[in-house]
């Protein structure tokens, strides 16, 4: 997979969806506009596959939330259309994306709202018709599995920002949804709570089978996370690929008002005043590392 640029944005020219038996969601040249007139997104193509982590990077304003907002059908397309699993989402259908696809929004705050955090996980599988025991052995599961089992019966109100996402994930999760889309979830964390909720996402997808779209404006932790990567400008993907190709592209991202990994500008560096020339493109500490060790080595002896 390299990194395609998408030379439809503001010409209305999207493919129609290729249904290869492993597109969840294909957002097929969706725009929306809001009721005061301003443009969310335009000409927005995204597909979500089966099983991968996908990662919408823009900067703010760029139409991320408004993208997964059309995901679950909270939002329904001004122009365009949403089709899951190969078929359109009309708009009465559409509220029942929701057992399907779950959001997990960037303020938690707008999420939860029961009095405790049970009641507040159990919310869905309620909704989905499911008995009150049924929906309490769901949700206490779902607790269990997000490693928040012991907030059961916390007020969500009083809870700390990590713990909240952790609240909120298990909420959608506690539905058994094909896809969970998260919008900036560890954008107001700390370093801690934002590496439990990666490795939860991580977990979500590889134990449970769920396809994962992630917004962020932080690259660092889209590089590490993400099978794929979209960029998002002024309400449009205008390329996407796979992590090292899109975040070894300079121009592009700077055409997208964004920066570097911080991890990829230091690797940058490193080559730029070693005078090296290398194919390699690492993402991680680890990946640099490596990198990094392998050309040292090769480096034949007193030839700083
Ligand atoms: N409820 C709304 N009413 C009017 N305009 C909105 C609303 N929500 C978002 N917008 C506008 O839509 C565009 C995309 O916003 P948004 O999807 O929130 O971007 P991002 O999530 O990338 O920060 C922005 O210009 C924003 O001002
Ligand atoms: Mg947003």
């Amino acid at each position: 997979m390299t990194t395609e640029r998408n030379p439809g944005v503001g010409s209305h020219a999207c493919a129609a969806p290729v249904l290869d038996g492993t597109e969840v969601i294909h957002v097929d040249c969706v725009s929306h506009v809001y009721p005061d007139g301003s443009i969310g997104i335009h000409d927005m193509c995204f597909k979500v596959k089966a099983d991968e982590i996908v990662a919408l990077c823009g900067p703010n304003g760029s139409g991320k939330s408004t993208l997964i907002e059309h995901l679950n059908g909270l939002l329904f397309p001004s122009q365009g259309r949403v089709v899951f699993h190969g078929a359109a989402v009309e708009r009465p259908v559409g509220s029942d994306l929701w057992r399907e696809v779950g959001v997990v929004f960037q303020r938690s705050d707008d999420q939860l709202f029961a009095p405790t955090v049970l009641d507040d996980v159990m919310f869905g599988p309620l909704n989905m018709g499911l008995s009150p025991e049924e929906a309490r052995r769901e949700a206490l599961a779902a607790l269990h599995d997000v490693g928040a089992a012991d907030l059961a019966q916390k007020m969500p109100h009083y809870l700390s920002a990590g713990q909240k996402r952790l609240v909120a994930i298990a909420g959608v999760f506690a539905m058994h949804p094909k896809v969970i889309a998260l919008d900036e979830p560890t954008s107001d964390l700390d370093p801690l709570h934002a590496e439990t909720i990666e490795r939860l996402i991580r977990e979500l997808r590889s134990v449970h089978h769920i396809s994962i779209v992630i917004s962020t404006h932080d690259l660092d932790f889209a590089a590490r996370i993400a099978d794929r990567v979209c960029i998002v400008k002024s309400g449009s993907i205008i390329a996407e690929g796979p992590p090292a190709e899109i975040f070894y592209d300079r121009d592009l991202l700077q055409e997208a008002a964004l920066k570097q990994p911080l991890l990829v500008q230091l690797y940058e560096e490193f080559c730029r005043v070693s005078g090296i020339r290398t194919e390699g493109k690492p993402l991680s500490i680890q990946e640099v590392t490596r990198e990094v060790r392998s050309q040292i080595t090769q480096k034949p002896p007193g030839n700083d």
